[in-house]
């Protein structure tokens, strides 16, 4: 988990409470992305990616389904498929099945890396059943901080799927790519999945869906800092909100206090006036330029772009400079 006060993280919950903390005592309050996915976090983001509205997760799907066969380039042979935030084989899947003319198989390695390593070793006894030859190698790390692969030769293709970069403010969505860059080594391939710009009576829905489930997602947060953080929200006073900020081309979520009032959290007192908000959470949506220009400065060269018949939705592929 993230943990930006230099020290190791003695458990989760720390990192909870310090970053419920640092977020509310600030002048803005925030509140980081990766609380949402407690246990029941991360089943209302399995619903989301269901809904009519979200048309993120379906369009990569269709994407990946259409075109993976072209994405690996020719000369990656036996290689090593890295993928950042993998909880589940799921759209690893559309990869590791590739084969050269000959039938051999593209990827001899798969490493997945997750802090979720129930989850990965779960997948990885699956994988053994259904791709034999795959050596399958969980990296059990937060894919935001520098990390280090075990020893395996052969190309290394990084794989980062789903417009998780989208909630990375481009100063941070640098340092990653500049961190995979490093991690990955010489010669390294990155194919990245991110949610393109396009117009917002499109891309608000998919942020305030009908049925409430992005709304749940988001009040879920302080539902887990009551549990986690020791705090005391009440959550009949705040609602959900969904704003497209254009000049940052973004979505932004934000919790909004209805009533003035005092929240405990972790035995400090936070003030809330009337309307205030808690920006929760900012995913970005991209012109494909704007995103070249982050992969450059992060040591990437762009070879090419994949997209739905709409432009909705961008796998770019990447090569290290
Ligand atoms: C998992 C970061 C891609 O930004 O669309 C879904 C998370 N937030 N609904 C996104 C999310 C609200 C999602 N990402």
């Amino acid at each position: 988990m993230p943990n930006d006060t230099g020290f190791p993280s003695r458990s989760l919950r720390d990192d909870v409470v310090h970053a419920a903390v640092a977020g509310l005592t600030a002048t803005r309050k925030t509140l980081p992305p990766w609380l949402f996915y407690d246990q029941e976090g991360c089943r209302l983001f399995y619903e989301i990616t269901e809904l009519p509205e979200y048309y993120l997760t379906r369009t990569e799907a269709a994407i990946l389904t259409s075109q993976a066969a072209q994405m690996v380039p020719a000369s990656v042979r036996d290689a090593a498929l890295v993928e950042f935030g993998a909880s589940s084989e799921h759209k690893a899947g559309y990869l590791l099945g590739l084969t050269d003319a000959a039938g051999g198989p593209l990827f001899r390695f798969y490493l997945p890396v997750d802090v979720a390593q129930a989850e990965m070793l779960a997948m990885q006894s699956r994988l053994r059943q259904s791709h034999p030859y795959l050596r399958v190698m969980p990296v059990v790390a937060d894919f935001m901080q520098p990390l280090r692969l075990p020893p395996i030769d052969g190309a290394r293709f990084g794989f980062f799927p789903g417009s998780t970069i989208g909630n990375l403010d481009p100063d941070a969505a640098i340092g990653f790519l500049s961190r995979a860059a490093e991690t990955l080594g010489r010669d390294a391939w990155l194919l990245l999945g991110a949610d393109l710009r396009k117009d917002p009576a499109i891309v608000l829905p998919a942020y305030n869906d009908k049925a409430g489930v992005t709304a749940a997602f988001n009040l879920n947060l302080l539902t887990r800092l009551n549990r986690d953080a020791a705090s005391s929200f009440d959550l009949e006073t705040f609602r959900h909100e969904a704003i497209w900020n254009d000049a940052d081309s973004r979505i932004e979520m934000h919790l909004i206090s209805m009533v003035e009032q005092t929240v405990r959290v972790a035995g400090r007192a936070i003030p809330f006036r009337r309307g205030e908000t808690i920006h929760t959470e900012s995913s970005y949506k991209y012109r494909p330029e704007t995103l070249r220009e982050l992969a450059s400065a992060g040591g990437w060269r762009q070879e090419r772009i994949w997209t739905d018949p709409q432009g909705w939705f961008g796998i770019f592929l990447f090569q290290r400079m």
